[in-house]
C-alpha cells in the first residue's frame, strides 16, 4: 500500500451545494486531505476509503421533500466524526429523530453567530465575542434529535427576509461526535470560518495536517513510476498550467521515455508557442516535439461560424495530428500511456451527484484518443485543485509564466474569433489580447485575475479617426473573478486602466475602431463567449 492511500482523509458527501468544492479546499487548507463524493456514499465504502472523518455538505433541497438525498443512516454509527453544514446538520438532525419544519421566510445572508458553552469545535473562535457568519437556507430545525444539544445561536437582522434567529445555529450529540452548523464556515464570509474547520478537521478528526504539496509531488511520482513501470508515454502539450504541470512531474518520474508533443494549431495567443520551447527546452530540459499545423487547423475552419462545429473540427483534427505525431515518436510499438492534466473539478463532475446536467458547451480536450490509440491514462493531478497544481508547478520547476497563467480553452483563439477564423482576424484578436494583458501585469493585477482576455466581435462599427470616416471591428474586453470557473463574476477594473487599454487598442491594432467591457457575470453569461 503507498503512502497516499494510508494518509488520513476526510470524506465530503456532496448534497448538492454550490460551497461543496469550497469545503474541500478550506480543509485541504488545513493540511488535510478530503476527497468529495457524492451522498449516496455508503458507510461501508466511507470504512473502506480510510475516513478519519465525514462532512455532510449544504445542499438546494429540503429534508422534508419526498425524494429528498439522505445519508446512509449507518455513517452515524461508524465512529468516524460528522459534521453537517446547513442541509447536513437539517439532515442529521431529520434522521436521528428530530423535528425540521419549513420556515415561513428564508435566512439568507449575514448574521450574528454565538458559541454556547466551550465546545472544542469552536476553540481559538473569537473567544465569546458574536461572529458575523453566513447563512443560506429554507427551512429550520424546531426539535432536536434525542441526546442533541445546542453549541450555538445565531441572531440575524429582522429583515424582510430574515426570520431573526436560529436556536439551532450549532449542534452536537452529547457523547458521540456528531456536529452540525447552520451555517456556511467555507465560506470567506464566516469570521472564524475556517478555524472552525481546521477544529474539526485536525483535533476532532485527529487528522495530522501532512497535505502538502511536497509530499503530493513525491508521492506523485512514485505511483507514476509504479503505474508505468518500463513503458512509454505521450503528453499532448497546450501551453496551459495543466498538461505542463502533469508533463514536469511525469518527467520526473519516468525521464525521456515521456515524449511531449506540442501542436501548434495557429490559435495561440502572442507569443505563446516560442514560450513553451523556452519553458520546456530550455528551462526544464524536458525534449518538446512541435508541430506547426496552423495550415492545417486554419483550413479545416474556413467558412465554419458555429462554436460547437468550431470545437469539433478542432478536437478532431487534434487528434488526428497527436495521433500522427505520436505514432512517428513512440518508435516500434508505438507508446502505451498518455499523460492528461484532469484536475479534481473535472472529476468531481463527472460524478453523477446532480443528475444529468445539460451540456453547455463541449469542451475539447483530448477525449477519444485513449480508446483509439489503446493507451491507458496517466492523470496525476486528479486529486487537485488548481491552486494546488500552480504550487506543485512551482516545486517542480515550472517556469512562473506558465504556472500563473489564466486558464486557456482548448480550442484556443478559436472562440474568441467570433464568426470566422481567419489568420488576419485572429492576429487583430492577439494584438489586442496582448495589450490587455501587459497592461493588467504593469497595474501589478494579472495575478488577482482569475482569467482576462480579448474576444473579437463579428461586428463592424462606424468610428471616426483623422477627420475621416471609419468602419471597423470591436474588441470586447472580458476579465473575471471566479475560484472554479462554474461561477464567476466581471471583474471592477480601474477605469484609467480601462481607458489606457482601450486607447491602446485602438491606436495600435490596426482595423480595430471600438472596445467594449463586458459586465455580465457567469450566469447568466459564460466565461467565453463562444
Ligand atoms: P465557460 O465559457 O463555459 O468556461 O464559462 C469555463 C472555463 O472553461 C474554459 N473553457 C474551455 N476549456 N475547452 C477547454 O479546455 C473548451 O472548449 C472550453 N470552453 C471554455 C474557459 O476558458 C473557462 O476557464
Amino acid at each position: 500500500m503507498t503512502r497516499a492511500a494510508q494518509r488520513s482523509r476526510i470524506l465530503i458527501l456532496d448534497f448538492g451545494s454550490q460551497y461543496t468544492q469550497l469545503i474541500a479546499r478550506r480543509i485541504r487548507e488545513q493540511r488535510v486531505y478530503c476527497e468529495i463524493h457524492p451522498p449516496t456514499l455508503t458507510a461501508r465504502e466511507a470504512r473502506a476509503l480510510g475516513a478519519a472523518g465525514l462532512v455532510l455538505s449544504g445542499g438546494p433541497a429540503s429534508v422534508l421533500d419526498a425524494g429528498a438525498p439522505q445519508a446512509d443512516a449507518a455513517l452515524f454509527e461508524l465512529g468516524v466524526p460528522v459534521l453537517g453544514v446547513c442541509y447536513g446538520l437539517q439532515l442529521m438532525a431529520h434522521q436521528l429523530g428530530g423535528q425540521v419544519e419549513r420556515a415561513a421566510r428564508h435566512e439568507y445572508g449575514r448574521a450574528q453567530f454565538e458559541a454556547v458553552g466551550a465546545h472544542p469545535l469552536f476553540a481559538g473562535v473569537g473567544g465569546s465575542a458574536k461572529l458575523s457568519v453566513w447563512m443560506s437556507h429554507g427551512d429550520r430545525v424546531l426539535r432536536l434529535p434525542k441526546d442533541f444539544e445546542a453549541i450555538g445561536h445565531s441572531t440575524g437582522a429582522k429583515t424582510a427576509t430574515n426570520e431573526g434567529a436560529a436556536e439551532f445555529a450549532a449542534i452536537a450529540h452529547r457523547e458521540r461526535p456528531l456536529l452540525g452548523l447552520q451555517f456556511h464556515p467555507e465560506v470567506a464570509h464566516s469570521e472564524g470560518g475556517a478555524q472552525i474547520l481546521r477544529n474539526f478537521a485536525r483535533e476532532i478528526c485527529g487528522c495530522e495536517g501532512d497535505w502538502t504539496v511536497e509530499a503530493f509531488v513525491a508521492e506523485a511520482v512514485e505511483k507514476v513510476r509504479e503505474q508505468v513501470g518500463e513503458g512509454r508515454a505521450v503528453c499532448g502539450l497546450s501551453g496551459g498550467v495543466d498538461s505542463s504541470v502533469a508533463a514536469a512531474l511525469v518527467h520526473r518520474a519516468m525521464g525521456e521515455r515521456l515524449h511531449c508533443i506540442f501542436v501548434d494549431n495557429g490559435l495561440l495567443r502572442a507569443g505563446e508557442r516560442a514560450e513553451v520551447q523556452r519553458a520546456f527546452g530550455e528551462h526544464l530540459g524536458i525534449p518538446l516535439h512541435t508541430v506547426d499545423a496552423a495550415e492545417r487547423f486554419l483550413q479545416a475552419l474556413r467558412g465554419v461560424v458555429d462554436p460547437e462545429q468550431k470545437r469539433r473540427i478542432i478536437g478532431h483534427l487534434f487528434i488526428e495530428i497527436f495521433e500522427e505525431q505520436a505514432q512517428q515518436i513512440g518508435g516500434a510499438g508505438g507508446a502505451d500511456f498518455l499523460v492528461q492534466g484532469t484536475l479534481y473539478p473535472d472529476v468531481i463532475e463527472s460524478i453523477p451527484v446532480r443528475g444529468p446536467s445539460a451540456t453547455i458547451k463541449t469542451h475539447h480536450n483530448v477525449g477519444g484518443l485513449p480508446e483509439r490509440m489503446r493507451l491507458a491514462l496517466v492523470e496525476p493531478l486528479r486529486e487537485l485543485f488548481k491552486d494546488e497544481v500552480r504550487a506543485a508547478g512551482r516545486l517542480l520547476g515550472v517556469p512562473e509564466a506558465i504556472v500563473s497563467r489564466h486558464p486557456f480553452p482548448g480550442p484556443g483563439l478559436a472562440v474568441r474569433v467570433l464568426g470566422e477564423v481567419t489568420a488576419e482576424r485572429l492576429e487583430m484578436l492577439r494584438g489586442a489580447d496582448a495589450i490587455l494583458i501587459e497592461e493588467l501585469r504593469r497595474a501589478g493585477l494579472y495575478a488577482e485575475i482569475w482569467q482576462a482576455f480579448a474576444v473579437l466581435l463579428p461586428v463592424g462599427s462606424v468610428g471616426v479617426m483623422g477627420d475621416a470616416r471609419s468602419y471597423e471591428s470591436c474588441v470586447a474586453l472580458r476579465c473575471v473573478q471566479s475560484v472554479d470557473a462554474m461561477t464567476a463574476d466581471w471583474s471592477r477594473l480601474p477605469a484609467d486602466l480601462l481607458e489606457l487599454v482601450s486607447s491602446r487598442i485602438t491606436n495600435e491594432v490596426p482595423g480595430v475602431n471600438r472596445v467594449v467591457y463586458d459586465i455580465t457575470s457567469k450566469p447568466p453569461a459564460t466565461i467565453e463567449w463562444e
